[in-house]
């Protein structure tokens, strides 16, 4: 760095925000930290109260929340999963791992979530499940995506990552799906670092999730003396966070109202102080329909090109501002073309994939650094 040149603003950057160390300190002092401890229990039971959702089960990310879907839908070789092309992997790969075969859907190019009036031509007799990920914290058109796949017996499991207390409709993402996954990753709006949830909202799948995240075994049973040992009763995996860790998410979810309208000032912000800008130079901001609440996740900018993209994302850099694009398209990525995936096959992903950039955007963000960021943009002239 020159020696003048101003600090670089990170795109992202995880804070303690609470009572953090003093939790994980009392998890550390009880000396017994594996999973499902009292801080598990507390966080757990937090989530489940404010979403209003009949059993959440902390797992060690939102990826791992995603593999238990795939056991708890029972999917198997050659079944197929319809997810999203604009989305991280793992909503993907959770599937494959079990066998089936992926069948990317296009995004709107309003929310770039699930495009619904193509999900439809998407369903076939061996369609196991639909995964819609309520992108950037907006609601998909759940009434939509709910109808269709009702009409067609076929489950919808959410991937929530980003959505944690959205609300589509009045009513709280996470909630539609038989199943929805958190992540707390340290990119998150809550983090403990590496961390997820899977929300289950089919009482019936409850006692076969807790076995599935205890390796298999009746283990939760057995600590609620419901019976008197433990053995494997099923597959599974490890899938438990240990209580360190849900010391710290818990610290971070008591904070949540201090944390979201924190974000909301930040996202507000940037909006009204792009917009103009954006008008001019025919980049689009963010859209949330009016019946969304949306999270606060994250703030993107489409640009008119890859080319424009990349230059904004070099300018913002010589500005000491760290900017960032997702995801590249899962059906043109080398596992995506295995399965079949050619270019022209979710044009609106394809698009988006070029134009998006993200700009700065955390939990301590101070006001000097959005004017920065704000300021760096209006500077990028074309
Ligand atoms: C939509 C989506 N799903 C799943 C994940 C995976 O989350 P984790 O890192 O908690 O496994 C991410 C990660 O950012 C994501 O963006």
């Amino acid at each position: 760095m020159p020696e003048n040149a101003l600090p670089l603003i990170d795109f992202n950057r995880p804070v303690v925000v609470g009572k953090e160390n003093e939790y994980m300190a009392q998890a550390i002092a009880a000396a017994k930290f594996s999973g499902d401890g009292p801080f598990t229990r507390k966080a757990s039971a937090l989530l489940e109260e404010q979403l209003g959702v009949q059993k959440v089960l902390l797992t060690t990310s939102c990826t791992h929340a995603l593999e238990m879907f795939a056991f708890l839908l029972d999917i198997r070789p050659g079944d197929e999963v319809i997810v999203p092309s604009f989305t991280f992997v793992s909503t993907v790969n959770a599937f494959v791992l079990r066998g089936a075969r992926p069948v990317f859907a296009d995004i709107r190019a309003d929310t770039l979530n699930l495009d619904e009036a193509g999900l439809g031509a998407l369903i076939t007799p061996r369609t196991k499940a639909v995964i819609p990920v309520h992108y950037a914290g907006v609601g998909c058109e759940m009434d939509a995506i709910l109808e269709i796949t009702g009409r067609r017996q076929v489950a919808v499991a959410e991937d929530n990552a980003h959505g944690l207390f959205g609300k589509y409709k009045s009513r709280n993402l996470g909630t539609f799906g038989v199943l929805a996954s958190q992540s707390f990753h340290e990119t998150k709006n809550f983090t403990c670092g590496e961390g997820g949830a899977l929300l289950i909202n089919d009482p019936g799948l409850v006692e076969r999730a807790e076995i599935i995240r205890e390796k298999g075994t009746n283990r939760s049973r057995f600590f609620r003396g419901q019976v008197d040992k433990y053995t494997w009763v099923d597959v599974g995996s490890s899938y438990l966070p240990s209580d360190i860790l849900a010391a710290f998410l818990l610290a971070q979810l008591e904070q949540r109202e201090k944390i979201q309208s924190h974000r909301r000032k930040v996202w507000n912000f940037y909006q009204e102080h792009l917009n103009d800008w954006a008008q001019a130079h025919e980049v689009k901001l963010p859209f949330v329909p009016a019946y969304c609440e949306q999270t606060y996740h994250m703030f993107y900018m489409l640009l008119p090109t890859l080319e424009l993209r990349q230059r904004l994302i070099a300018h913002l850099r010589q500005r000491g501002v760290e900017s960032v694009f997702h995801y590249l398209p899962l059906h043109l990525s080398d596992m995506g073309r295995k399965f079949g995936g050619q270019p022209g096959d979710c044009p609106v992903t394809e698009r988006a994939s070029d134009q998006l950039v993200r700009l700065p955007f955390h939990n301590a963000l101070t006001a000097e650094e959005m004017n920065r960021v704000v300021e760096a943009v209006r500077e990028f002239d074309f």
